[in-house]
């Protein structure tokens, strides 16, 4: 029986690929106002702003590759049952090998109805004004979670971080909730490696932690050659 081990990824993961991070310099919310393209009050307001933001970080996916950190975390699927968590919305967990990624804040390569939020599809194309879903036939709205929004896989995932033997914490500013919170639900004896090269504060836990203040690439073999050696 494989050991599980969780891991809750952040937008540093893929800093390495070229996506960038939201908080870092020159990050995306240093570009945008988070609640005019990340909200459904700024959809309602400014739909085609909404809509090109999203159109904008999908295309960009398809220049893109899953980097060093993405394909170690895939290849620990070796010796580990491996679940990722990721806050991410790209697809390079996937597309690096990894069999079981849940998305917390939804997914760029998939679109939902505007009016029955159940209603989702796989989607690689913009979406405009007038992209009508092809089942309902309203209007069709990038599958990510704004922020106001439910986060509705939090339940699954609490469940999930309960069950590990050992969580990594990789690229996350942990600043976000419900899903930086999600260390809290961790056994009490379960080590929590943390990869970050300016790695935020966790709040005090009774669990063993070790910080590897590295980008994810490097930081991640560390961490894996730690975990053979257990
Ligand atoms: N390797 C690992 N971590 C890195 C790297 C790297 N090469 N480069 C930067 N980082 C780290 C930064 O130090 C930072 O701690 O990645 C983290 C990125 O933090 P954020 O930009 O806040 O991204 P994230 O934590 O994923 O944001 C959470 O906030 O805006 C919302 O929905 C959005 O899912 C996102 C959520």
């Amino acid at each position: 029986m494989k050991k599980k081990l969780v891991v809750l990824s952040g937008a540093g993961v893929s800093a390495e690929s070229g996506v960038a991070t939201f908080r870092d310099a020159g990050g995306l919310w240093e570009g945008h106002n988070v609640m005019e393209v990340a909200s459904p009050e700024g959809f309602r307001k400014n739909p085609e702003l909404v809509l090109d933001f999203y159109n904008k970080r999908r295309r960009q996916l398809f220049e893109v590759s899953p980097n060093k950190a993405h394909t170690t975390i895939a290849g620990m699927e070796d010796t580990f049952d491996v679940t990722v968590i990721t806050q991410n919305v790209d697809d390079l967990h996937e597309r690096a090998g990894s069999t079981k990624v849940l998305h917390l804040h939804g997914e760029l390569v998939k679109a939902r109805c505007t009016q029955c939020e159940t209603a989702v599809i796989d989607w690689k194309g913009d979406i405009t004004i007038g992209t009508l879903h092809p089942k309902t036939g309203k209007q069709l709205r990038p599958h990510i979670v704004w922020f106001g929004e439910a986060v509705p896989a939090i339940t699954q995932a609490m469940e999930i971080v309960k069950q590990a033997d050992c969580l990594i914490v990789i690229g996350t500013s942990l600043q976000v909730y419900p899903a930086a919170g999600l260390v809290d639900y961790v056994k009490p004896d379960t080590p929590i490696y943390y990869i970050d090269p300016n790695p935020a504060q966790i709040p005090k836990l009774c669990n063993p932690l070790e910080v590897i203040a590295m980008k994810g690439s490097v930081g991640m073999e560390v961490v894996k050659k730690k975990m053979l050696l257990k």
